[in-house]
Formats: C-alpha cells, structure tokens, sequence
C-alpha cells in the first residue's frame, strides 16, 4: 500500500492506494473508528463491493442508502434523502459518512456530510479511475442545479481516502478512459516526465497492471494534493486543474451531457488548448501531435469537427468560472508547463475550433 498526504495543517489527510484495500479490516477499523457509520453507495457499485467493505467495518451501527445510478440523481432531492436517513436513524454529530463509488456518489455524499449537523466525518472510498485520482481528492463536493453543474456544494474535506486498485476490473473500458483524460492532464500542466512516462508504459496501464496503476494514481493524487495544498479553494493555481475544462464544459452541454462522458469532452478540450497554445506560439506543433496522440492511444476523442464554433464560443462566454476580468483558460508553455491567462480573442479559438474540418 502507498500512502500519500494531502498537506492542510489540522485537516490534512492521508490517501492509500493498493490492491486489495477494501479487504485490509485493519486499514477500516483505522480509518473509520466512529459508532455509527452510513455507507453512501450506488446500485452498481453496492452489489460489487459493499458486501466486501461490510465484512472489514468494524463500527457497531452500520447503516446502507444505496442511490440510484447516473449524474441525473446528482440533485438536492438525492442529498435531501441521505440527510432523511441519517435522521432517522438518529446519527450522532461524531458519526461518520463513509461515501463508496464514483465521483457522484463522493460529491453528494461528501456533501450530505459536510452539511449534516453543520459537518460530520466522512471516508472517500472512490471506485472509478476518475474518481481515484481526481474527485475523490481536494475537498470539492456538490449536487447539480437543474440550469447548472455543481452549483450547490461546499469545500469540505475527507478524513481519509481508500483508492483501492482492485475496484477498477469491473470498471466499463470506456469509464477508465475517461479517467485517463485527468491522469493525462496533470502530466501536461505539471510534469513532463510522468507525461513521457505514460507515452512509454500505456499498455500496462490499460492492461491494468498493479504496478503501473499505483504509478498513475500515486502520480496524480501527489500532483492533485500538492495544487490543493497551496490553494484549497480555487483562488489562484487550482485553476490550473481546469486545463482543456472550459472547451471542455461547453462541448458536454452542447452534446446534453450524453454525448461525451465528462472525461471525454476534457480530452478534445485539452487538444483544443493545446492548439491554441501553439497559435499563440507558447507551443510546439510537434507537441500538440503528441498530445493528440496518446489521448487517442488511450481510447480517448481529440476532435468534435461536426460541432458548431460559434455555439462553443459562446458557452464558454457563460462558463462558471469566468470571473469579473472575462473569461480565463489554461494553456501550455510546453508539456508540464500549464499556465493561466486571460483567453485570448475569439479569433484565435475560433481558429483553433476550426481545424481539422472538412470545408
Ligand atoms: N469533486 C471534484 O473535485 C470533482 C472532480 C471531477 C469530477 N467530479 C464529479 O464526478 C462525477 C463523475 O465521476 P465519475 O466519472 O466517477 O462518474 P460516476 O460516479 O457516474 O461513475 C461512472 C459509472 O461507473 C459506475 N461505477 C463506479 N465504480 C465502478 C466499478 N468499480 N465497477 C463498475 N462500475 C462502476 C458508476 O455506477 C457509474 O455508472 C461528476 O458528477 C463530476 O462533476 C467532481
Ligand atoms: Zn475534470
């Protein structure tokens, strides 16, 4: 097991990463000590490991909500629920939340925790690569608005997160692609090597060999934990984690959210940052080929010809994170080097948007 800190003085946290760490009793017996315990889960998740991670608890009240499956239940009719159930079975203020799945499950579950009882405990116990090494660290927890994404939520952080590797066999190929999208990135904003080191072990990766997922869930978590440490609540370099995002959020809500899984639609996000750094001359045209490349060796989409320009254009105009000086976007000084700026005119994405189209 590798065990990595995430550095925030008294709420910093640990995060264990391994085969088999559902089935360790005594990493749970350490890593949850309240009386009372609620599993937050899914119905996909719950009948492939909640009897497992049932078996290594050892609080003496144990209580199961299982949520249904899908983004559609990210909602505050979904977080109202788990809120239902832990008042029901009367949970105390030292009790704790221990949230099993995909970055669904961890955002509303992380939320349900940060608000009951203006705050309870909770265990981030992530199930998909995305979740391992992105949502299930940094604190960020939410349920959708119905006009928008994660607009309801709060920065509260876990007392601990369990990325057990062995979880990722029953993952559908194209969820661990997705996944793939964020371990790419931190690569291309933050470490050229582990970058060159993913060009070069892929196939272990996509074979899901142990080694090579500590590798690239250890990498990630450590790159994630070190951005969050020096700016927890996204006031200056976090926003460095939204590179190939703002394109990114604009193509997922003109493909209604079915189009492209989230991971996806950051893949043809970050080739589109990726050009447009190198027409604003940051980047190598060579390097935006490579980029292109191992996303696509990785089972990932680098091009979306058939969308309309102007529609993404305009979405990113009403990106959430557009801030009082306009719109900003991450972009690349070379591979490992993202940097922040304020976007560039609509000339240069437009450009960018519109290569690779047939005429
Ligand atoms: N909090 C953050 O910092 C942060 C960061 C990125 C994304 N997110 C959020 O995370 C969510 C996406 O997370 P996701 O990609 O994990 O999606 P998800 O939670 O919907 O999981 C994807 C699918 O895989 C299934 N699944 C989960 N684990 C499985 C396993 N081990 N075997 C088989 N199937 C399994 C799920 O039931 C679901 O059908 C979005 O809501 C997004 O907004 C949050
Ligand atoms: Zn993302």
């Amino acid at each position: 097991m590798d065990t990595l800190e995430v550095a925030l003085g008294a709420r910093s946290y640990p995060i264990y990463i391994g085969p088999g760490l559902l089935s360790d009793a005594g990493l749970l017996a350490r890593a949850v000590t309240a009386q009372q315990a609620l599993i937050v889960t899914n119905s996909t998740v719950a009948p492939l490991y909640l009897e497992r991670l049932q078996a290594g608890l050892r609080c003496p009240e144990q209580h199961v909500h299982v949520l249904p499956d899908g983004e559609q239940y990210k909602t505050l009719e979904t977080f109202a629920e788990i809120i239902d159930t832990l008042i029901e079975a009367r949970f105390h203020r030292d009790a704790c939340l221990v949230a099993l799945g995909g970055g669904v499950v961890g955002d509303i579950g992380g939320f349900a925790a940060a608000c009951y009882q203006r705050g309870i405990r909770y265990v981030q116990i992530p199930t998909t690569l995305l979740a391992q090494v992105d949502s299930g660290v940094g604190g960020k927890t939410a349920v959708n608005h119905p006009q928008a994404k994660n607009m309801i939520g709060a920065f509260y952080q876990p007392d601990c997160v369990i990325a057990d590797t062995d979880t990722l066999s029953t993952l559908p190929r194209r969820e661990f692609a997705a996944g793939m999208a964020e371990v790419i990135k931190y690569g291309l904003i933050l470490d050229a090597e582990f970058f060159a080191w993913l060009e070069a072990h892929l196939e272990d990766v996509l074979s899901l060999d142990t080694d090579a997922l500590r590798v690239i869930i250890g990498k990630s978590c450590e790159l994630k934990a070190a951005i969050v440490a020096e700016d927890e609540h996204e006031r200056g370099r976090r926003a460095l984690l939204n590179l190939g995002h703002t394109f990114g959020h604009a193509l997922e809500s003109i493909g209604n959210y079915e189009r492209w899984l989230h991971g996806e639609a950051v893949s043809i996000g970050m080739v589109l940052a990726a050009r447009t750094s190198a027409a604003l001359g940051s980047l190598d045209s060579a390097d935006v080929e490579r980029i292109s490349t191992l996303l696509t060796r990785a089972g990932l989409p680098t091009e979306a010809t058939d969308v309309d320009a102007e529609r993404v254009l305009e979405i990113m105009q009403l990106d959430k994170k557009t801030t009082a000086k306009g719109l900003s976007l991450v972009l690349l000084e070379g591979i490992g080097r993202g940097v922040i700026v304020a976007a560039p005119g609509a000339e240069v994405l437009r450009a960018a948007l519109e290569i690779g189209r047939d005429g």
